[in-house]
């Protein structure tokens, strides 16, 4: 057979992989969140570029502007005083507007107004022409100038508003989407580490839980859908390996448990067995000697007897034969408590009768089913009896009843009136191999054993006890049907 993995194992394969998949979710984060970083430098590094250019193209549109401005006051001097000396300055900021013209298309606001622009081309050749015409100082021709001059103001003006508007959406750009990126970009940051967090903590709650319910004994496979998304496959199928192989254990030492209440009964039932032998040996003698001198109705009385005896003997033997008999695994069937605990009785009546105990028993009358393996539950009860006459080595009480506390529960308590136990004890008697009784005496296994299957069946044990008070063992399962209502109360003495 191959062993898989004890619990540290796992627990250790476990750790490993959370903290490997730890390790790569946080490598997969970093780099993202430096992948996404570097995009926005770049990013930015591009806008502050293209926003420098933008800038430029903003200070040509400025100059453009100022020409057109001097032009236009030159053109008021002109029309004013009719001086040459104004004229040729037109001339000159005609040709500065002209030149400019080149660096104004370049922006990309200029670029949509194309036909504008071509228009202002145009209207300057226009313009330049009535410089000429507007010599003489005809009234006509001034005014015709003033009005195409007024046009290439307001063509510059248009251009001048509409690169402003471009550039201060720019900068508003180049401001706010940074740092609205940088605040999403770490929003999603904090929400992944949240998730990575919250993801961890339930993997390692997974862990603590699993191995606490599997160290009492709770062997139930684990299925995806109990741990949910965040754990590995690979885990799940390990602790189910190991689940299996402590089961096994488990049926194994709980079978060793068995043979080994076989020993301790099997001393018990020999005075059973002696007695009816004896009576047999006896009757049998006595047919022997008065042989042929008996009156054939006692004869035949004599020979019933040594029956009776036989027949009793051999229902001990059958009784002890019963519950060695060897399972590898439980076999689940209704199951009558009161019957399995009076035939369970009359396993260890001999214990009970050599250790001076009286018994006393509180069953309802009719019967109490409940689903379980006949074999496993006698021995649950024969190891809290045997453990209450041991802890009454000057003879005492031992009380058994059944009660029903709990919704669909039945419940029941064995007590005696022993040296009981303290808290610490208490708190550690469900542990495999804790005794307080000297080697040789005690094992340590029969209780983790008795907790062991009552998990099985569903059900679970309480223990309420005080030193030298006595103690009380609450045994639970979930019953199937409900016996009559009627009690019967049954005192036995051991002894008798
Ligand atoms: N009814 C009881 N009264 C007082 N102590 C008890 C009682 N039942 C159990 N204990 C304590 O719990 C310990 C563990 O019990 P458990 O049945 O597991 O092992 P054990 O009786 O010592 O050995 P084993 O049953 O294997 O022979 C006992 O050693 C004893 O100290
Ligand atoms: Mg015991």
């Amino acid at each position: 057979m191959c062993y898989p993995p004890v619990i540290s194992t796992v627990v250790e394969q476990y750790v490993g992989m959370v903290m490997e998949g730890l390790r790569k979710k946080l490598v997969l984060v970093c780099g993202l969140a430096a992948i996404s970083l570097v995009i926005q430098l770049v990013a930015y590094i591009y806008q502050s570029n293209e926003f420098q250019d933008d800038f430029k193209n903003l200070q040509n549109i400025h100059n453009f502007m100022e020409n057109v401005l001097d032009l236009r006051r030159y053109e008021k001097n002109f029309v004013y005083r009719i001086d040459r000396a104004d004229l040729e300055e037109m001339l000159v900021y005609i040709d500065k507007i002209e030149s400019g013209l080149e660096s104004v298309r370049k922006s990309p606001v200029v670029m949509k107004y194309e036909d504008d622009i071509n228009q202002f081309q145009k209207d300057l050749a226009e313009y330049r022409q009535y410089t000429l015409i507007a010599q003489n100082g005809q009234e006509a021709d001034l005014r015709a100038m003033r009005e195409c001059g007024h046009k290439l103001l307001l063509f510059s003006q248009k251009v001048l508003d509409q690169n402003q508007i471009y550039i201060s959406a720019g900068l508003h750009k180049i401001m706010i989407v940074p740092a609205t990126v940088m605040f999403l970009f770490s929003g999603g940051l904090i929400v992944a580490l949240m998730f990575l967090t919250i993801a961890t903590i339930k993997q390692i709650k997974f862990v603590t839980s699993t191995t606490r319910r599997i160290a009492q004994g709770d062997f139930r496979p684990v299925s995806p859908s109990e741990t949910g998304y965040h754990t590995y496959p690979m885990i799940i199928k390990a602790f189910n390996r190991m689940i299996k192989e402590l089961d096994y254990r488990h049926e194994q030492i709980v079978q060793s448990r068995k043979l080994a209440a076989v020993g301790i009964l099997a001393s018990g039932i020999a005075h059973e067995v002696n007695n009816p032998l004896n009576n047999i040996s006896l009757t049998a003698e006595a047919l022997i000697e008065e042989r042929g001198q008996m009156d054939p109705a006692d004869e035949e009385e004599m020979l019933l007897d040594i029956l009776s005896e036989v027949t009793r003997a051999s229902k001990v033997v059958n009784n002890l034969l019963d519950f060695s008999r060897s399972h590898g695994k439980m076999v689940f069937e209704p199951v009558d408590v009161i019957q399995m605990l009076k035939t369970t009785l009359k396993l260890i009546r001999n214990q009970i009768m050599l250790a001076r105990v009286t018994l006393k028993t509180d069953f309802p009358q009719g019967e109490c089913w409940i689903n379980g393996d006949l074999d496993s539950l006698k021995q649950i009860f024969i190891n809290l009896c045997l453990n209450a006459i041991q802890a009454m080595p000057d003879g005492g009480l031992l009380s058994l009843s059944i009660v029903f506390h709990h919704e669909n529960m039945v419940t029941i308590l064995v007590k005696d009136t022993g040296y009981g136990m303290s808290p610490e004890v208490i708190e550690k008697i469900f542990v495999p191999f804790y005794t307080t009784k000297s080697t040789g005496q005690g094992t340590g296994l029969g209780l983790s054993v008795v907790y062991g299957i009552i998990k099985k069946h569903n059900g679970f044990i309480e223990v309420n006890s005080n030193v030298d008070n006595g103690t009380v063992f609450a045994v639970s399962f979930p019953f199937l049907r409900e016996p009559e209502p009627d009690n019967e109360k049954d005192v036995e003495n051991g002894a008798s």
